[in-house]
């Protein structure tokens, strides 16, 4: 395990045991419609390609990346768009992969941007949710794992660019935070 990891909060198997059951429900509710994955880059990155490779029927992939932390633990609730989709949205079937849902800024903000597009539907798959920290009401319709008020990191997930790159996922040691490495 990483150092600065107090504790491991979801094991690699048990994401993958996740993934695959969310991907066997998407890939029953989306038979026979035109499914647009759209990755919330950077954070979803990792669950997005894990969820794609056990998706079974046809689906296209885009991707977009908005901020909204800085190098922070807590929401700013300032959303920018830093990169969007390649292509139209208009008559497909979109389901927005995200990473976490925490206070919904950001999920909100996109859900918006990509209503005024005319999809022919538009719904949300999030690997992590933090539902005490809501301030927008959010709709989503496949959840990963609920998860307590904790700063987590791995998985896609950064504290300040780092840990994306662990296989699991995990609580940040606190003095991580007070003394961050150069
Ligand atoms: P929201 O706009 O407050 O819902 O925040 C969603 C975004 O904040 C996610 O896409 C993450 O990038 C980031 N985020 C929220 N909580 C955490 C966390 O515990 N660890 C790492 N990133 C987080
Ligand atoms: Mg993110």
């Amino acid at each position: 395990m990483n150092s600065d990891v107090k504790k491991v909060l979801i094991s690699e198997a048990e994401i993958q045991q996740k993934v695959k059951e969310l991907a066997e429900r998407i890939s029953k509710d989306y038979k026979g419609k035109h499914l647009l994955m759209i990755c919330i880059l950077k954070g979803a990155i990792m669950f997005y390609s894990d969820l794609a490779r056990n998706i079974s029927i046809p689906m296209a992939m885009d991707f977009m990346a908005v901020s909204s932390y800085g190098a922070g633990t807590k929401t700013s609730g300032e959303v920018r768009i830093l990169k969007d989709l390649s292509g139209p949205a208009e008559g497909l079937d979109i389901l927005i992969v995200e990473d976490i849902l925490d206070s919904g800024n950001t999920l909100n903000y996109i859900e918006n941007i990509l209503k005024d597009r005319n999809p022919a539907s538009l719904k949300i798959c999030t690997l992590l949710d933090k539902p005490e920290r809501r301030e927008k009401p959010i709709v989503v319709d496949y959840v990963g794992f609920a998860i307590p008020d904790e700063f987590v990191i791995g998985y896609g997930l950064d504290y300040s660019e780092r840990y994306r790159n662990l296989p699991y996922i995990g609580v940040l040691k606190e003095e991580v935070y007070a003394s961050p490495a150069e």
